[in-house]
């Protein structure tokens, strides 16, 4: 009933009967009253069009000379930005535009009134604009009213919408965690808060509200979910932002079967409620395979091109990059037989770049006629080189790429080298998606730089039960009850099974290289709440700014948040961070060494 009354047209009428994006055939004749910015003007002699501009779209004001003179010498005046107000009669256009929701009609003005006067804005506010990232940055208020940012927005808000109204309908309840809270592990840097209270104290801004969701289902709430902000100081990316929102949610008495199925019940929802898209089924791939096939644990399945294994086939045959090299990979590219010597070329300086990091690259052409020819013809004959087609299922008109090295990083530098061949061939097709559960990840990773055992998603996921007795003697080999969800090679989320047994909890700390003391003092809370009836519980993140940014067709998730940050973590329009004054820095007790 609230609802009805404010939104009722007497109480909004002064200022406005309609917007921008609504006014059709069925409303010529009647008297409208529009508020909105002056997009653009143009004059034709004795008429003159405005485009105005809300949020909802444009529509066409037209000023006839002939019939109101005045008034039409007023609508020259205007500039772009002007905040108008006019009052007209709906009428039918002679030139219509069918790329707007308004083109079949315009409104021949009576009335017009500058509400506010704009200065000329930095940049044009149109699709296409003339403003740089930095001054749109600088000037993201006026950025936010251009249609493509404007769209991304309004499509954040429909997928919030549509996930609340789902995890509802299936029993989630939404709960706020604190965000001055103590360091949260997620693998990145914390930011942290001092606290005026607590002299030469500091909070620590959430990584996650990991622990917060495990105590959550300790206090049986059973199903929680909260569209959350996390904080993370690390490097910044495209797909990286040092505050960035999170769909976050954690399920008790359940095993990962369970929330796979919820999950991807989710996100199959929420492509069908605002793209009207069907997702097709998620395949499943353990994380070895992933690796083995790929290169990547978020593998882009859009195009094929998986690795084959040539060590064997390829080695001691007086090759001697091969013969000294840990694994020899190789990639069949269908109909590229025909690249040309340069191209290789370039191809090669791509692997041989730092980006990359390898130290050559090895071709073999598939010719059309049925002859092969190689980059090492030297070393392998042609009944070699047919070998190889076999293997790697090479037909005429392919093309192999073969690449060598350390078992650690060719994958990976075939991996880029896939993705680089997808750009190139141009692969990819809009609008197609392949989702993948990547699951059965390490529970542990060995990192040579700190000499320790990190954990791959975080130190309260849950090891396989069957690999639980090789923690002590090969926790390399320990899998862990993690997955994540890959949609066209971006990873969208991440989660668990988690630990709810104190003793194995201690275990993986101490795996982790904290003593007592120090998981005592990081996590003891979380260890005596595990005293308390903790019931077996699992969950998972999805990325929300990268989900949309995945769905409205975008790389970058900077344009999908309406206030981002750049690559340096500033916010260019509040010029931010800044140094503080020096009361503040005093009160909380804190003294700047520069
Ligand atoms: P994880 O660290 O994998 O898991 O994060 C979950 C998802 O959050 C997104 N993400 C980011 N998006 C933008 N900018 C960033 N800096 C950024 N970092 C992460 C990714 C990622 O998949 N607490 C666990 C979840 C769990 O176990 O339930 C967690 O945070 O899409």
């Amino acid at each position: 009933m609230f609802y009805m009354y404010i939104c009722s047209k007497t109480k909004i009428d002064m200022y406005r009967t309609h917007n921008c994006g609504e006014l059709k055939m069925e409303n010529v004749g009647d008297k409208v009253t529009l508020s909105a910015w002056v997009q653009k003007s143009r004059d034709l002699g004795g008429l003159t069009f405005i485009d105005l501009r809300d949020r909802f779209g444009i529509t066409q004001l037209v000023f006839n000379m002939d019939t109101n003179a005045p008034l039409c010498l007023e609508a020259r005046k205007l500039g772009r930005e002007d905040v108008v107000r006019v009052k007209g009669n709906v009428s039918e256009r002679s030139n219509k535009n069918k790329n707007i929701s308004t083109g079949d009609i315009e409104i021949e003005v009576l009335s017009l009134e500058v509400l506010n006067k704009a200065e000329t804005p930095p940049f044009t506010i149109e699709n296409e604009t003339d403003g740089g990232e930095e001054l749109r940055m600088k000037y993201r208020f006026l950025d936010l009213r251009r249609a493509p940012i404007r769209d991304n927005i309004v499509l954040r808000h429909k997928v919030a919408q549509a996930c609340r109204t789902y995890l509802s309908s299936v029993d989630f309840l939404e709960i706020e965690t604190p965000f001055l809270i103590k360091s949260t592990p997620e693998g990145a840097r914390d930011f942290v808060v001092p606290s005026r209270l607590n002299e030469g104290q500091f909070y620590a801004l959430p990584q996650s509200p990991q622990t917060f969701k495990q105590l959550l289902m300790v206090s049986g709430f059973d199903r929680y979910m909260q569209i959350v902000k996390c904080f993370r100081d690390e490097d910044l990316r495209a797909d990286r932002q040092p505050e960035f929102t999170q769909i976050d949610c954690e399920m008790a008495f359940v095993e990962q079967e369970d929330i796979l199925n919820v999950f991807e019940g989710l996100v199959k929802h929420l492509f069908k409620m605002v793209k009207g898209v069907d997702l097709p089924d998620f395949e499943r791939m353990t994380y070895k395979e992933a690796i083995t096939k790929y290169g990547s644990d978020k593998p882009d399945l859009r195009f094929d091109m998986r690795f084959n294994d040539l060590t064997e086939l390829m080695q001691n045959k007086g090759f001697k990059v091969f013969d000294e090299a840990e694994v020899v990979l190789g990639i069949r590219v269908e109909g590229a037989s025909n690249f040309t010597r340069k191209q290789l070329d370039k191809l090669t300086d791509f692997v041989r770049s730092q980006q990359v990091g390898a130290k050559g690259l090895v071709y073999c052409k598939f010719n059309e006629d049925g002859t092969t020819k190689s980059s090492i013809d030297k070393f392998y004959d042609e009944s070699q080189r047919e070998a190889w087609g076999i293997t790697t299922g090479c037909k005429k008109g392919d093309l192999l790429l073969v690449l060598s090295g350390t078992s650690k990083h060719t994958p990976k530098a075939m991996n880029m080298l896939r993705l680089e061949m997808a750009d190139r061939l141009q692969l990819i097709q809009d609008d197609v998606y392949k989702p993948l559960w990547v699951v059965d990840f390490p529970l542990v990773e060995y990192d040579d730089d700190s000499q320790r055992w990190h954990a791959i998603h975080h130190p309260f996921t849950a090891p396989k039960e069957e690999d639980i007795q090789k923690m002590d003697h090969s926790p390399g080999e320990v899998n862990a009850n993690a997955y994540d969800m890959v949609i066209n090679g971006v990873e969208i989320g991440g989660g668990s099974i988690r630990i709810h047994d104190r003793l194995i909890q201690e275990k993986v700390f101490e795996l982790l290289g904290m003593d007592k003391l120090e998981y005592t003092e990081k996590f003891g809370f979380l260890l005596d709440a595990f005293k308390y009836g903790a019931p077996p519980h699992g969950g998972i993140a999805l990325g929300f700014d990268r989900l949309c940014a995945l769905m409205g067709g975008d790389a970058s998730i900077r344009d999908y948040i309406a206030f981002p940050k750049n690559n340096m973590g500033r916010d260019l329009m509040l010029d931010a961070p800044s140094v503080i004054e020096k009361v503040q820095l005093d009160e909380l007790s804190l003294k700047l060494n520069c």
